[in-house]
């Protein structure tokens, strides 16, 4: 922090007013649920993006990140808030500038703003909605909005959807919006009612295992994968009284399969479905300290992920499977988007280092580079510092 305030000095010749900070986040389980009216079970993350900021008399916006030092100061007024592809990754607070501007909100000068974010880039730990929350949160208090956090994560959502063209749930703003220390936060995406639940894993911690694989069809095929479960639903509705795949049971999802006829949209949809159902299990197996039966359901997830939704990929397949094969592991999945990014796994603690050299050699051998391993630590949302 204090490194990123001499940058700040350093960019833009004075002292930033104030630091912030947005974690990224892992999903626990419930992948691919949030845009299908399901359950999502994620933690916000000690890693994220820090930012230090002030208020400038003029009307300019002037940006800089530590990541992309080579890009320098991207400077905008804040009287053109359109998209433009030049400038690059500071589309993504321009976004939540025009859009908290555009709700009414009191945003009458520019500002400056230094980002420097420890997530690695292209990891599926969600650094695009942590930019957009520590943006969100950072307005809020420059310009002393009092905006309710709803408010800043349906905004993040927004920016992906219509300003990004990325067609993304709510799970990565919740979580990275309401996230608590050392809890995990099930949210019923259908009507973002949510419970906190204790992170409490014992014996055991939680591991991030990163594939460096840059998950780059993710946009492409998330858009297309959603499609899919649209289809799905607009033919099981046909027949059937429901908003979302999220509301039916797994019972009631097989009897009524020959709706949606195309085996690939059956497929797609049973993820749907099955994930949700594994979701609202694992947090009862949580709260019930069955870690085993935990590590069970984090299994089924990616073994669904790869044979029914196929958003895995062997990177992450191998990965995955590497991390199963351990004895200290009740269980592993690929958590996010997919098509690379990282992977989850439950890692007895006294066998860590077996469980790294193990993981990082066996995916050396089969993939050819290697795989960054590191324990999670679930910390507070995004925040002012
Ligand atoms: C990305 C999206 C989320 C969610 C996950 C998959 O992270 O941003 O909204 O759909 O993929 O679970």
């Amino acid at each position: 922090m204090e490194q990123l305030q001499q940058i700040f000095a350093e960019k833009f010749g004075e002292k930033g007013t104030g630091s912030y900070f947005a974690p990224g986040r892992i999903n626990l389980i419930g992948e691919h649920t949030d845009y299908n009216g399901g359950y999502v079970f994620p933690a916000s993350i000690t890693i994220g993006t820090y930012g230090v900021a002030r208020k400038r008399a003029d009307k300019q916006i002037r940006l800089y990140s530590e990541n992309f030092p080579e890009k320098g100061i991207i400077t905008f007024s804040l009287d053109d808030l359109e998209y433009r592809k030049e400038d690059d990754w500071t589309n993504y607070p321009k976004g939540v500038i025009r859009y908290l501007k555009a709700a009414g909100h009191a945003i009458d000068s520019g500002i400056e703003i230094a980002f420097y974010g420890n997530i690695p880039n292209g990891a599926g730990l969600s650094s695009s909605a942590s930019i957009e929350l520590l943006t969100g949160v950072i307005l809020d208090d420059l310009f002393g909005l009092a905006i309710e956090r709803l408010e800043l994560i349906l905004t993040g959502k927004k920016v992906e959807n219509e300003f990004i063209g990325v067609n993304s749930g709510i799970m990565d703003q919740f979580a990275i919006g309401m996230g608590k220390k050392d809890h995990a936060l099930l949210l019923d995406t259908n009507t973002l009612a949510y419970d906190l639940v204790p992170a409490e894993f014992g014996d055991y911690v939680v591991a991030i295992m990163n594939t460096n694989k840059r998950r780059e069809l993710a946009d492409s095929k998330y858009n297309e994968r959603r499609g899919e479960c649209e289809e799905a639903l607009k033919r099981l509705q046909t027949k059937l009284k429901i908003q979302s795949l999220g509301e039916l049971d797994e019972a009631t999802f097989f009897a009524y399969t020959s709706l949606i006829e195309d085996p690939t949209l059956i497929k797609r949809a049973k993820h749907a479905v099955t994930e949700n159902q594994r979701t609202l299990k694992a947090k009862a197996a949580l709260e019930a300290g069955d870690l085993e039966s935990f590590g069970h359901l984090l299994d089924a997830s990616h073994a669904s992920l790869r044979d029914d939704y196929e958003v895995t990929g062997i990177e992450l397949d191998t990965l995955v499977a590497a991390a199963q094969e351990q004895p200290a592991v009740l269980g592993a999945r690929m958590t996010g988007a997919g098509f690379g990014g990282c992977a989850i796994a439950l890692v007895k603690k006294s066998e860590w280092e077996a469980f790294a050299t193990a993981v990082k050699e066996s995916y050396r051998e089969k993939i050819g580079y290697e795989t960054d391993i590191y324990q999670a630590s679930i910390d507070d949302g995004a925040r002012k510092l």
